[in-house]
């Protein structure tokens, strides 16, 4: 790859970092091998009526909002707007959450946003088997601030999606630009899943609880998010009895922007993604469609068995 000097819109000289792009080509070219699974995984789900069934029963739609260790109907009934606004970001096909809150035993829909890169793979999938269930947006946390409004939202749900990003402490600092003040970021996942899942596709990081303290780490990086944050939030980090690492992140104050990642990174995160776009060729669309096609054939099977026997196989694993 030519590392060419740049001139930013401001008229900067910047030369690309060697370093930094091969980071970031890896970061994504790993994430966009991880998307053949997942269409695969939510189209059986799909497929399947018992399994679809299943996971409804299990998710929380057309009910109250409920999150484990955060009431979040309490919270969002004591916001300013009338209207609060939450997003769920990364949110698959689940529909996980619950989208209404109760004021007074009133019960009221949510301004609620599901939000997922694979936002058109997962319209179609819902079209293709008639489920009449509210669109997904597309965005991606990283981009997040560009997809909403900065300093908008009240609370920002992410659940076993943020370790299957890219980048996701760009991504918690751009779900974090996009709350108001003293909106919430819940952050939600099972610990360590780059280590249980060898680093496969989509499972690039893990997250964890230290003392009390949220870490994001993988074999080359470790990050503290207190640290990240410092005094412009509270953090209140939780290992639950079954296992997630929650982590309920007020927003006390904004970053400043300088803190964030530079229009440099930025440039050069842009960059490395043309440089992956332009490696997509013809052998790449092949491996992809043949992926696609393995997964479906095995998902075909597995989501073929009862949601229940699914969730009893799983905990039986990670037990072992
Ligand atoms: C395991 S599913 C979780 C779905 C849902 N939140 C749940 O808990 O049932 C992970 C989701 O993260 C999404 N994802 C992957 N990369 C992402 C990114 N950069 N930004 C937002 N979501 C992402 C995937 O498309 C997928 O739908």
């Amino acid at each position: 790859m030519n590392m060419m000097p740049f001139l930013s819109p401001r008229g900067e000289r910047h030369i690309y970092s060697k370093p930094d792009m091969e980071k970031y080509i890896k970061a994504i070219s790993q994430w966009i091998d991880g998307i053949p699974y997942e269409k695969a995984f939510w189209n059986n789900v799909y497929r399947w009526k018992q399994t679809f069934n299943g996971m409804m029963q299990w998710s929380n739609y057309g009910g109250i909002i409920d999150l484990e260790c955060f009431d979040a109907n309490r919270f969002l009934s004591s916001c300013t707007s009338c209207k609060p606004k939450v997003l769920d970001v990364g949110c698959g096909l689940s529909y996980a959450t619950g989208n209404y809150i109760e004021i007074n035993g009133t019960k009221t829909a949510l301004d609620l946003h599901y939000v997922d890169p694979l936002a058109d793979v997962f319209n179609d999938i819902k079209k293709r088997y008639h489920r009449n269930l509210p669109d997904i947006e597309f965005g991606m946390v990283e981009y997040l601030s560009d997809f909403f409004p900065r300093h908008d939202a009240d609370l920002i749900i992410i659940q076993n999606a943020l370790d299957h990003s890219a980048m996701p402490i760009k991504g918690i600092q751009e779900a974090f630009s996009t709350l108001k003040t003293g909106g919430i970021l819940y952050l939600n996942h099972h610990p360590n899943e780059a280590e249980t899942e060898q680093y496969k596709v989509f499972h690039q990081y893990n997250i964890d609880e230290e003392n009390g303290k949220l870490i994001i780490w993988n074999k080359t990086e470790r990050s503290i998010i207190q640290g990240l944050l410092g005094a412009h939030a509270d953090i209140t980090v939780t290992r639950h009895e079954n296992g997630h690492i929650i982590a309920i992140i007020k927003k006390l104050s904004e970053i400043p922007s300088e803190e964030y990642l530079s229009g440099h990174d930025r440039m050069q995160i842009c960059h490395a993604l043309m440089e992956v776009a332009g490696k997509l060729k013809i052998s790449y669309t092949l491996k992809s469609s043949l992926k696609y096609t393995f997964y479906n054939s095995v998902q075909f099977i597995v989501q073929a068995l009862p949601w229940e026997a699914k969730m009893r196989i799983k905990k039986l694993i990670k037990q072992a």
